[in-house]
């Protein structure tokens, strides 16, 4: 279960433990402007946690930082017992090198607002494209690992269509395939129907919801869609100024919410 961790100053070597996600003391700035600021909070594996908070708070950022897209100023971050941005060396810690985060990244799978996909590439190519190239996986394996995915998604059937040839939910559906065709630990997801129209958003939803309910993978989601947030998380982590001001089971964050941040929060987007 997600939750608040003491904070521990980096000293060399991993915390031996069972989370899959651990933020120790991390804080992030953007020139004056303290984002996050010496944040802790663990997920554990297999768990749904759900990011919630007002708009700039830094939920973007919490996930930008575990794709390595943005580094931290001060704290760690584990990955499954490694650290994602650090490396040990003379029993002390010092930034990791370019390959040894992508060693640790490689975990690590998310879907944007955007969907990003490749233009020129048809969909099955836009989900065995990594595979291939970054895993060393044969083109055949891929090939039938990303049609068992796009069925998945529920478009076994649009295989040589290209992405322009798709619907936006049906886009985002395969950026989902194309996360999981990396077999990452802990799957990422930003606001993944923010940019869709609205009669196409419940389609992606029941596809998470789906993956939510019927694989072992872990979710780290940020998501204005309260309802689906209540559907599939373990844990609702609330975010103001930097930091979690509450954190526990939807049942409670929705239902009363202790803090009266999160009431106010709550009662603009419920
Ligand atoms: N590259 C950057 N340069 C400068 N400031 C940034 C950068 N990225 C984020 N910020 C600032 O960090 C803060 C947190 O941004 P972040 O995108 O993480 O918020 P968020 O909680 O995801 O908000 P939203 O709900 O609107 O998506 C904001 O004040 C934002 O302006
Ligand atoms: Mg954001």
């Amino acid at each position: 279960m997600a939750g608040t961790a003491a904070t521990t100053a980096p000293t060399g070597t991993a915390p031996a433990t069972g989370e899959l996600i651990r933020f120790d003391g991390v804080t992030k700035r953007f020139g004056a402007n303290t984002v996050l600021d010496s944040l802790d909070f663990t997920v554990d594996p297999g768990k749904h946690v759900t990011l919630i908070g007002p708009s700039g708070s830094g939920k973007t950022t919490i996930l930008r930082l575990l794709m390595t897209l943005t580094r931290p100023d001060e704290g760690t971050i584990t990955v499954d017992g490694q650290y994602l941005c650090h490396e040990e060396k003379n029993g002390g810690l010092v930034p990791a090198g370019e390959k040894h985060v992508r060693e640790v990244r490689k975990n690590i799978g998310m879907v944007f607002q955007q969907f990003n996909l490749f233009p020129n590439m048809k969909v099955l190519r836009n989900i065995t494209e990594a595979p291939v190239h970054v895993l060393g996986m044969s083109q055949d394996e891929a090939d039938e690992r990303a049609r068992g995915l796009l069925d998945l998604v529920g478009l076994g059937d649009r295989c040589d269509a290209y992405p322009s040839q798709l619907s936006g939910g049906q886009q985002q559906r395969v950026a989902i395939a194309r996360a999981l065709a990396m077999r990452p630990k802990v799957l990422l997801l930003d606001e993944v129907t923010s940019a869709l129209d609205p009669e196409l958003v419940a389609g992606v939803l029941d596809v998470l919801r789906d993956i939510a309910h019927t694989t072992d993978i872990t979710m780290l989601c940020v998501t204005h869609e309260m309802n689906f947030a209540r559907d599939i998380s373990d844990c609702v982590l609330m975010f103001d100024e930097g930091k979690v001001i509450e954190s526990g089971h939807p049942d409670k964050i929705f239902t009363e919410p202790e803090n009266e941040r999160t009431r106010d929060f709550l009662s603009a987007v419920l």
